[in-house]
């Protein structure tokens, strides 16, 4: 069956991986893009989904969303990481379209109302559009189909601090408004996301399988790869957001544990997620194990079958 899925993004380098690897995978259908703060500036993040639509053929709105946290000063873009655009060494992209007139919390809870039951957000950004969308219309917990995040982390510490993974540290009060409401949420956090290891080899293949896309992919991921390698991660970079996204509509690939999650909010151990036994709020399911062979090579296949 096909997956009706909105990302809700900061492209961002493995933003674009997944983003590409959703629109390849003739099981997803990608029916909007939500954009927000975290590794550029929304309106950094809305230019660059908006390219990511046109060159990806996707046809789908995209949605601009929050340009700051819920409730703690804008931490500055992860330039270092993700490069000075998003996209590593390449310019800033020139997209045609515009964003639609709705913010990301409408379009999501629009969406998620007229589709009830039928669409998973994937949040592969900080959560603070899904927690916008969760006060403008709590009933989104209840027609959402299924939330899968990429964040957080339940045993492996931190990447941003020792503690924290970045999507959560950006936003630590969203984190948990997003865990307290009554909705079904997969965390596919470092836990499993540091075991699912792309290289250079691996851009090498998706630019000869694919020229267009997958290029685009190799001459983004150099970038990545240099900053993993200056971190002392030599072999590779992390497939981070592709792992959400495939997590959403593969789950047989991850092993998970239900429990519930609390976010540290402030101090040196800010966005930390920890295992919270005994806590009133709902269970989250979190991916604890994952086949990264078989998520790995379902990423590669994509491409792969791309013309
Ligand atoms: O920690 C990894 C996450 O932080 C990914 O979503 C990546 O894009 C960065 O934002
Ligand atoms: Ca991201």
């Amino acid at each position: 069956m096909t997956v009706k899925m909105i990302i809700d993004t900061d492209p961002g380098i493995d933003d674009a991986m997944a983003i590409a690897y959703a629109a390849a995978d003739p099981n997803i259908e990608v029916i909007g893009l939500t954009t927000v703060f975290g590794n550029v500036y929304v309106e950094q993040g809305t230019r660059n989904a908006l390219h990511l639509v046109e060159m990806l053929d996707l046809n789908c709105p995209v949605a601009e969303g929050a340009a700051k946290p819920l409730e703690i000063p804008l931490d500055p873009p992860s330039h270092q990481v993700h490069g000075a655009e998003g996209f590593g060494g390449l310019p800033a992209p020139t997209p045609s379209g515009k964003a639609i007139s709705e913010s990301a919390a409408e379009f999501l809870c629009r969406t998620c109302s007229e589709n009830p039951g039928e669409v998973v957000i994937c949040a592969i950004g900080p959560l603070t559009n899904l927690a916008h969308a969760l006060r403008l219309d709590p009933h989104i917990a209840h027609t959402a189909g299924k939330v899968v995040i990429m964040g957080g982390s339940a045993e492996v510490g931190g990447n941003i601090t020792q503690f924290a993974e970045a999507n959560i540290f950006h936003d630590p009060h969203a984190a948990a408004e997003v865990f307290a409401a009554d909705w079904p949420v997969v965390m596919v956090g470092l836990d499993v996301t540091h075991d699912i290891i792309c290289t250079s080899q691996d851009f090498d293949k998706l630019k000869a399988y694919a020229p267009k896309t997958g290029g685009f992919i190799k001459a983004i991921s150099s970038f990545y790869l240099d900053f993993y390698a200056s971190v002392g991660l030599t072999e590779g970079c992390h497939l981070h957001d592709p792992a959400a996204v495939i997590a959403a509509a593969y789950p047989h690939h991850f092993q998970t544990r239900d429990m519930p999650l609390s976010v540290i909010l402030d101090g040196e151990r800010r966005g930390e997620t920890q295992p919270a036994p005994g806590a009133s709020t709902p269970l989250v399911s979190v991916c604890t194990g994952v086949d990264d062979d078989g998520v790995k090579a379902r990423f590669m296949a994509a491409y792969r079958a791309l013309s």
